[in-house]
């Protein structure tokens, strides 16, 4: 019997944590980079960088031999509301921290997914990941535009598969009319979060892509969904310990301060 124990569950702390959908899918967008070691990443739609950084984290920490693109204009769009001075602190922020830790690889590039298209070349992508405007229709285009720039055995994946929080959100209509067109896999937990793969010679193989695409046993299926929304809990507890911890040491440094001045005095 084999146990599937990746590497988010043995060594990983996140180092970037903000407000996002995206943080229930945190642990296997850092476990999927690598089982694929992918050679180039796009991602469209970054904002504060949840999804993208935890990209990059694994990258680095797994030293792999990656090139990576996050194309967001940070401006917002109707469900990702941005005030002109809040989107200017974010793109700064982001860009910040890709300065400081991914420095070399990591590359942001602020224009309109339709602009950022003709940099890349067909089936040169090995992931790429979908989380821009959520209606029908345009997350049908940013499918169509970019899927030939995606390598065959490529991965896509798409985010919000499961998100119904407006009437226009239409990602689980285009994730319903596609997923059983192509080597599919779903996570319904959070937003949802959909696994394409391309059809061609798989850009990797491993325990992972077998378990969601090869395994012919909806029970390993299931184990693995679960397992996902376990391993992403006990992150966010990690999280809330270290918090807690960290908020317990500075109110005992202020106490000591005020000791010490009240000795002076
Ligand atoms: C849901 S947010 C991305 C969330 C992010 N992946 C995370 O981990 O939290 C969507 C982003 O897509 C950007 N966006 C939407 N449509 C776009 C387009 N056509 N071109 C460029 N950026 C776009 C918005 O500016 C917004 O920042």
């Amino acid at each position: 019997m084999s146990i599937y124990l990746p590497p988010s569950t043995r060594h990983f702390e996140p180092k970037w944590s903000k407000m996002s959908a995206w943080i229930d899918h945190v642990p296997f967008g850092y476990d999927l980079i690598e089982a694929i070691r992918p050679k180039l990443l796009v991602e469209l739609g970054t904002h504060k960088g949840v999804s993208y950084f935890t990209f990059c984290q694994s990258i680095k920490d797994h030293d792999i031999d990656t090139t990576c693109y996050a194309v967001d204009t940070w401006e917002g769009d109707d469900h990702a509301t941005l005030t002109e001075a809040y989107a200017k602190s974010d793109y700064q922020m982001v860009h910040r921290h890709n300065q400081q830790h991914y420095r070399g690889f990591s590359y942001l590039m602020r224009m309109l997914f339709s602009e950022a298209l003709k940099t890349f070349a067909d089936d040169s992508i090995d992931l790429l990941h979908i989380d821009g405007y959520h209606t029908y229709e345009a997350v049908t285009d940013d499918f169509n535009n970019w899927y030939p720039k995606v390598k065959p055995g490529g991965i896509i994946l798409l985010h919000d598969i499961v998100a119904r929080i407006s009437s226009n959100f239409g990602v689980w209509k285009f994730w319903e009319e596609i997923s059983d067109k192509y080597d599919s896999f779903a996570f319904a937990n959070g937003f949802g979060l959909g696994v394409i793969r391309k059809p061609g010679k798989s850009v990797a193989k491993g325990e992972l892509l077998d378990l969601m695409f090869d395994s012919k046993k909806a029970e390993e299926k299931e184990k693995l969904r679960a397992f996902y929304v376990h391993v992403a809990k006990k992150i966010d507890l990690q999280r809330h310990a270290r918090f807690i911890e960290l908020t317990r040491e500075k109110s005992i440094l202020n106490r000591a301060v005020d000791f010490l001045k009240l000795k002076k005095t």
